[in-house]
């Protein structure tokens, strides 16, 4: 090869190495977004109702483009899964939503998986994933305190931040996240606390990190076992054993424990004030219903930061009921339903309980 044309070769190599990098610079993760419905997908009748509007009610498509800044951080395409506020939402949805993530991240042109949901059960949801998708690419469960029709709406903004998240190499391998409020929680620990500010969400052991336009700051790891470390896999997973949670207060009688016992609930999460406390007068029910296969798990619904001990107010060895440790009664109720379709062995059961 001559000097001219191997000088020509050399540069006609380094115009392709450039226009190869620009394109990979340039080129976005892709991230889908899931839509399940709540007051993210909400809609009010005038600027002023931040509180009173209809939720479930704005399609994915109309959410995504909403925001046309979307496509500065990702390749977005939307789902809809379902359209429901998220109290209504049940174990054959999760099942169906669990399955549908699944499916995405195992596709090489996934990236990140956003899901919009509401807020009242985002923390069972973010929960249950974090349990059973086995994969490092993020997964953000996103959701609003106000419908995008009234003023300071935080809906845009929590949507914008959770695709950026979901398409952050940074963000592999931390377990489910729920990004609210320009904060990074993680699915297994956050929880809404209030319900009518945008602040709502807090984690008891702290948020994970914090997205500030686009870039996130990461804090701390989440130390119990998720997705990839996980032994539940949504793939073997085709139903979730009934699990029901009894509120406990002063006054308390045996009528709800006896009737969801006679409905077939495999376990009953008992959500008590202090540690997981029982009335003297529940003892020998619980005892009874224990003896008749039910498993009986004390959680708290001491609301900031619960943490429920055994054998401390109550024999649990000797009655073998299992302790909920910090999860509040409906992570718990999550966590008992999932560990169900593998073992009902109650010590088993408790291994789970302080493992995830
Ligand atoms: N119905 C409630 C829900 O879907 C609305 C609350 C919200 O999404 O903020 O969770």
């Amino acid at each position: 090869m001559g000097k001219q044309s191997f000088k020509h070769w050399i540069g006609a190599l380094a115009a392709a190495m450039l226009l190869a990098g620009s394109a990979f610079a340039q080129q976005k993760p892709n991230v889908v977004i899931l839509a399940t419905g709540g007051t993210i997908a909400g809609a009010g009748a005038d600027v002023a109702n931040s509180a009173t509007y209809q939720s479930a009610k704005v399609p994915v498509d109309k959410l995504i483009a909403g925001i046309p800044q979307l496509a500065n951080v990702a390749n977005v395409r939307g789902e809809q899964v379902f359209q429901l506020g998220s109290e209504s939402i049940r174990n054959e949805d999760l099942l169906t939503l669990g399955k549908r993530v699944s499916a995405l991240v195992k596709q090489n042109d996934v990236d990140g998986v956003v899901i919009t949901h509401g807020t009242d059960t985002t923390e069972e949801t973010a929960y249950f994933l974090n349990l059973v998708v086995k994969t490092e690419k993020p997964i953000v469960v996103v959701a609003s305190m106000r419908p995008g029709t009234a003023m300071s709406a935080d809906g845009m903004l929590n949507l914008y931040n959770a695709v950026s998240v979901a398409g952050s190499k940074d963000a592999h391998g931390k377990g489910t996240l729920v990004v609210m409020n320009d904060t990074i929680h993680s699915g297994r620990d956050v929880s809404k606390m209030i319900n009518i500010r945008p602040e709502a969400f807090q984690s008891p052991w702290g948020p994970l990190g914090m997205i500030v336009e686009g870039k996130n700051y990461w804090f701390r790891k989440l130390d119990k076992r998720h997705t990839t470390n996980s032994e539940f896999d949504i793939d073997q997973i085709d139903a979730l054993p009934l699990v029901e949670i009894a509120y406990a207060g002063g006054n308390v009688n045996d009528t709800a424990y006896r009737a969801f016992a006679n409905a077939g609930a495999k376990a009953i999460i008992h959500a008590a004030p202090g540690n997981g406390s029982v009335a003297k007068t529940l003892v020998p029910v619980l005892q009874e219903l224990r003896g008749k296969g039910l498993q009986i798990i004390r959680s708290t619904h001491v609301n900031a930061g619960g943490f429920v001990l055994r054998n401390a107010e109550q024999p649990d060895d000797k009655y073998d009921w299992i302790v909920a440790h910090d999860l509040n009664p409906q992570k718990a109720r999550i966590l008992a339903s999932v560990a169900l379709t593998k073992t009902n062995d109650s010590k088993e059961l408790q291994r789970v309980f302080w493992e995830y």
